[in-house]
């Protein structure tokens, strides 16, 4: 195959400037505000997709945002590599503490970045990181090195627990049939490690309401007699783990496997420093489960975390009030085995159990997600590693992560298939918070990686057949 980098080199000003365009449009699916501009993402994806050399590129309804859908078949007896990504975004809040606005796409130089990177919300999850796909697929159209069959199924309700797709799913088996799925929605370890996620931890997360008196009460003339619902949340939550940080509820490990001391020592391989872990975090020291690594602790490891509380008096000044109810969102990060819903049945039933009943308590159950493992054996894993080899002159590491994509979990029920997860982010790049950012060197490396999977993954299947 010809090298991408001269494409790339001639068309990087374009590239950069579409993907700032894209990024201009606050496709927040958190917030119905923004549904208008959800709606005019799902356009501009299906636009640039066709523009790249998609055959057929579809806005499909779902009962929630859409899901653009694209194609080229070129030969029904080569392989088909699915693309999944998503066009919306997280929201932007807390909108202060961003240096630029979150929607008005500036690029700047970092100590990581010194080419520069993109800062907006959603530069790297994943608007940038989908994004490399639509260009990497028009280098290889435009150049007539396209191997195999290629598909793209790109979701907007990623942020928000992609409710609609196992839905899709479910009613286009055919339509989306593949031999694998990629995706670029995960980190890697450095510009100079790269990595293969090779797992991703299951979510469930739920939302609580404690209710003591019927409204808020003056604390002097009640206070001392009437149990304070932020005070009983509170104490409820700090019962959830115990001195190790052990999570308390029963029956919660059960199907936790431990792995193996050889595994622990294999992932304990992969370069970390923890002097620059701390400081790029600003914190003094880190916190965890007794007897695992941070490493271990933010991957292999489940989680229990509260995400937002809230009740009482929060304004100016002061205000002496016991208050009617506190809330709290609380997410618990699983890993393989764990039923998501049958954890959160566990979590609602352990947690109303501590509730004193002076309060009354109710426990909501969100979204949640399967965790999922990918096997380092198959020829999807080695095309990967090979397309990294060629343009980062080595061996990928391969690594688990913490975070969470429910419907790779769902691609292997419904669709029967393996995915291979080829992240260019940076965990430093800030996804989820304020100045999140993309820099330009991954973007461009993504576009540049990303061919050369194709064409790898194209040799190893027809050898496999
Ligand atoms: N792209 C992230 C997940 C991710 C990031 C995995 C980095 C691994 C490394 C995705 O958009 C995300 O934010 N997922 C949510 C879960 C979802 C159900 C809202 C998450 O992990 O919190
Ligand atoms: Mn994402
Ligand atoms: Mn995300």
């Amino acid at each position: 195959m010809q090298s991408p980098r001269n494409y790339i080199e001639e068309n990087k000003q374009g590239f950069i400037n579409e993907l700032i365009d894209l990024l201009k449009i606050p496709s927040v699916s958190a917030d119905p505000h923004y549904k208008k501009e959800v709606l005019l993402t799902a356009e501009e994806v299906q636009k640039r997709l066709q523009e790249a050399g998609c055959d057929t590129v579809e806005i499909c309804e779902t009962p929630g945002y859409p899901i653009v859908y694209g194609e080229k078949i070129i030969d029904k007896n080569l392989p088909t590599v699915l693309v999944y990504g998503h066009y919306d975004v997280q929201p932007p809040d807390p909108i202060d503490l961003w240096n630029s606005p979150p929607f008005e796409p500036v690029i700047q130089k970092t100590e990581l970045h010194p080419e520069g990177a993109i800062f907006a919300r959603g530069a790297c999850d994943d608007k940038g990181q989908m994004y490399m796909h639509v260009k990497a697929m028009e280098f290889m159209t435009k150049n007539n090195v396209l191997p195999c069959n290629v598909k793209f199924m790109i979701e907007g309700e990623e942020e928000v627990g992609s409710e609609s797709l196992e839905w899709f799913l479910s009613r286009n088996q055919e339509k989306l049939s593949n031999d694998v799925i990629l995706i670029s929605d995960t980190g890697m370890i450095s510009k100079d490690a790269p990595s293969i996620t090779t797992g991703l931890r299951g979510l469930s997360y739920i939302e609580v309401e404690v209710t003591g008196p019927n409204r808020d009460l003056h604390s002097g003339l009640y206070g001392g007699a009437v149990a304070n619902p932020i005070n009983i949340l509170t104490q409820m939550i700090a019962q959830l783990t115990d001195e190790n940080n052990h999570i308390t509820i029963p029956g919660f490990y059960d199907q936790v496997e431990d792995l193996s001391q050889e595994e622990r020592s294999r992932m304990a391989e992969a370069p970390f420093n923890l002097e620059n872990y701390k400081k790029s975090i600003g914190i003094s020291n880190i916190h965890g489960e007794a007897t695992y690594t941070t490493n271990e602790r933010n991957s292999i490891r489940p989680t229990l975390d509260v995400n937002g509380i809230w009740g009482g008096y929060t304004g100016e000044g002061a205000k002496t009030v016991i208050p009617s109810k506190a809330y709290a969102k609380i997410s618990m990060r699983l890993v393989p085995n764990q039923d998501w819903k049958e954890i959160t049945q566990l979590f609602k039933k352990h947690f109303e159990s501590l509730a004193p009943d002076s309060v009354k308590v109710e426990v909501k159950p969100h979204h949640g997600g399967q965790a999922y493992v990918t096997p380092i054996d198959g020829i999807e894993y080695q095309a990967a590693d090979k397309a990294f080899q060629e343009t980062f002159g080595k061996s990928a590491i391969p690594q688990r992560s913490g975070g969470s994509i429910p419907i790779v979990s769902m691609f292997e029920k419904n669709l029967g298939s393996k995915t291979i997860l080829m992240g260019f982010g940076l965990d430093t790049d800030a996804i989820h918070s304020p100045n999140e950012h993309f820099g330009i060197w991954n973007y461009l490396k993504g576009i540049e990686t990303i061919p050369y999977f194709y064409k790898h993954f194209t040799d190893l299947f027809q050898k496999n057949k």
